[in-house]
Parts: structure tokens; C-alpha cells; sequence
């Protein structure tokens, strides 16, 4: 009777204990598989990507007027309000492809950040380092994972591609498995947000200095290409008032002309000559004349005049005094002879 219970006794626990091997094979198992279709990793790796507003306002970039007003208007306004532009009647459906491409520097990033910031949607910013490097071979199940998000979590939302021409170039035969799948994927879900009559207010929007590169099939599925060109001389002076709007009696300078005087506006002058370059490049040349002022002036003593108890950048400046032209002419000359060097001109 003792040796029938404690056998019975002996069963139930090893029944006990195969059912808790079982249990925990079977956890792992489903782990594994969840690694191998779109998983919670994917998602946690997308939710990383997802931006918080820096703060950028698209009135903060010079220039490109129309750029903007084309953004506010098929962007800003139908993400605002999506029932109205995206539930509605369809001739109110903006596009839900967006390229953006023209020259390095010229300020598409900035354009994009100014987007994340004004829209108030969600912004997942999607990188070739994000796609590529740490997820290599994983990349077309994040595409997935990023869509898939967007379109039943985020949205509205708008999923950003910066230098697609990075991860988009027309597919060849010389492509890996992963990248190849990648970029089919990346065209089956750009596909995929057109679908429900378009209903998802879901947008993308891509950058490229190269659109020739661009696969076709992907150039296609952003339809609504803008061109972000270099500034002419008046968007040049637009952007340099941006760069220098906290400059303290920058502005209108005299300037000895021969025997004569003559009042210029720093700001015009210098927009007039620096003919061929771009918001990054003016951003560049502001920093290296600021510089020059520095350097001009004897730093050592004016710091000595600071107040010890709070000494302030700004007290700094105001004994520093304005930027002028000269400044100005002497970064120009600077960046002139180190653009001839690195084209190879230097003697
Ligand atoms: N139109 C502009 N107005 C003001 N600053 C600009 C402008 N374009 C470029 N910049 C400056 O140059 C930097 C680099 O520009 P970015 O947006 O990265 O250019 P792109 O993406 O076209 O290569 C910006 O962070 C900004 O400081
Ligand atoms: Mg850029």
C-alpha cells in the first residue's frame, strides 16, 4: 500500500517536472521564432528611431520660400487635420510620397527636422545606419516593423528617410540576399500606405543629393519630387539675417571709400559675394569670421573685465563688438584658398 503511494507520490512529480521542461522549451521556442518573423525587437529597434521635435521651425531656414509653403501646404496642414484630408473626398488626399533632393548643404535635413517639429505627428526617422549597420540582414523586417507601426500605432506619422540614396539605389544582380529583399520590401510597403483608399495618414518624405541614383520603381512611389537648389543672392541674404538675427549692431557699417565715406549693409555685401554657396557653406563662413572677430580682438583682457561673480558670453560680445565686413572678407578669403586646396590647386 506504502510502496503503491509512493510510487504514485514519485509519477505525479516527475509529471510535474516534464511539464515544467515542456513549458519552458515551448517559451523558447516562440521566442526564436518571434526573432525570425517581425518581432518585438523590430519594433523596440523602430521605436528608437522615432523623433523627438528639436525645436527647428521652418522659419528658421533661409531661402526657399516656396519649398516651404509646398511642405506647409501637403504636409503641415493635412497632418493637422487628417479627417479632412485623408477621410475626406479624395481630390483633398495630399501626396504620400514626398522626394526632396538637390545639392549637399542645401538644407533638406533641416527642412525635415522643421517638419517633425511643426506637424506635432509622430516622426520616425529612418537611417541607413539604423537600417544597415546593427541590423544587417534584419533591415527588411524593420521596414516592415517601421510601416507596420505607423500605420495601426503612430499615424498620423511621417516616416523620413534621410539620404535614401544610401539605401535606395536601383537593384542589381551584384546586390546581398538582405539588400536586395530590403528594397523590395521597402516598395511593397510604400505600396501598402496607398492602400485603403489611401485612408492612413501615413506620409513619407526622402532626401537625396543624387535622385539620379534612385531606384525607378522607388522614384515612382514618391511622386511629389521638390527641388531643394542653391540659393540665388537674395534667399543668400535671407539666410545670412537668420544666421546673424542674435548679432548685437551688425547690420549697416561705413566703410572708407578713397576720400570718401559710404554706409553698406554687411549683410548684402556679403550675399553678394559669395555667388555658388549654400546654407551650410554661409553657416560655415559665419563661424570662421566670427572667429577672425575673436581673434581680433584681445580675448585675454576682455576676459579679465568680465564680472568674476557671473561672467557672461553675451557681456563678452558686446565688448566684442559687431561683425563687420572685413571680418567677413577675411573668412571668405580663408574658405577660398582651403576650397582650391582640397580641389587640388593648392601650390
Ligand atoms: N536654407 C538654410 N537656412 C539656414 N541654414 C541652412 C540652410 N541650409 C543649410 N543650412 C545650415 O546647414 C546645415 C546643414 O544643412 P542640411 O539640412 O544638413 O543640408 P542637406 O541635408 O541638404 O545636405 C544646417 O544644419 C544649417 O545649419
Ligand atoms: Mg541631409
Amino acid at each position: 500500500m506504502l510502496k503503491n503511494k509512493r510510487a504514485l507520490l514519485i509519477s505525479v512529480a516527475v509529471y510535474v517536472v516534464i511539464s515544467c521542461v515542456m513549458a519552458l522549451l515551448f517559451e523558447h521556442l516562440m521566442k526564436t521564432k518571434e526573432t525570425h518573423g517581425v518581432g518585438t525587437d523590430h519594433e523596440k529597434a523602430i521605436r528608437d528611431c522615432i523623433v523627438k521635435p528639436s525645436g527647428e521651425k521652418l522659419d528658421d531656414i533661409g531661402g526657399l520660400q516656396d519649398v516651404k509653403d509646398d511642405l506647409y501646404r501637403n504636409v503641415i496642414i493635412p497632418l493637422r487635420n487628417p479627417s479632412v484630408f485623408f477621410k475626406g473626398p479624395k481630390a483633398l488626399r495630399p501626396p504620400k510620397g514626398i522626394l526632396l533632393h538637390g545639392p549637399p548643404g542645401t538644407g533638406k535635413t533641416m527642412l525635415a527636422k522643421a517638419l517633425a517639429s511643426e506637424s506635432g505627428v509622430n516622426f520616425m526617422a529612418l537611417s541607413s545606419a539604423t537600417l544597415e549597420s546593427k541590423w544587417w540582414g534584419e533591415s527588411a523586417k524593420l521596414v516592415q516593423a517601421a510601416f507596420q507601426l505607423a500605420r495601426t500605432e503612430l499615424q498620423p506619422c511621417i516616416i523620413f528617410f534621410d539620404e535614401i540614396d544610401g539605401m535606395g539605389r536601383a537593384r542589381s544582380d551584384q546586390d546581398q540576399a538582405c539588400v536586395y529583399s530590403f528594397k523590395v520590401e521597402l516598395l511593397r510597403n510604400l505600396d501598402g500606405i496607398d492602400g485603403t483608399d489611401g485612408q492612413s495618414p501615413v506620409m513619407v518624405l526622402a532626401c537625396t543629393n543624387c535622385a539620379n541614383s534612385l531606384d525607378p520603381a522607388l522614384r515612382r512611389r514618391l511622386p511629389h519630387v521638390i527641388n531643394v537648389g542653391k540659393p540665388d543672392s537674395k534667399s543668400r541674404l535671407d539666410i545670412l539675417k537668420k544666421l546673424t538675427r542674435d548679432e548685437m549692431g551688425s547690420g549697416i557699417e561705413t566703410i572708407q571709400h578713397g576720400k570718401t565715406t559710404k554706409k553698406i549693409n554687411t549683410n548684402e555685401s556679403v550675399a553678394e559675394m559669395t555667388d555658388g554657396y549654400t546654407g551650410s557653406d554661409l553657416t560655415a563662413l559665419y563661424s570662421v569670421a566670427s572667429s577672425f572677430r575673436l581673434a581680433e580682438a584681445n580675448i585675454t583682457t576682455l576676459l579679465e573685465n568680465l564680472n568674476p561673480e557671473a561672467p557672461d558670453g553675451h557681456d563678452l560680445m558686446k565688448m566684442v563688438g559687431p561683425l563687420k565686413l572685413r571680418h567677413w572678407k577675411v573668412a571668405f578669403q580663408h574658405n577660398e584658398s582651403t576650397r582650391s586646396i582640397s580641389l587640388g590647386m593648392g601650390i
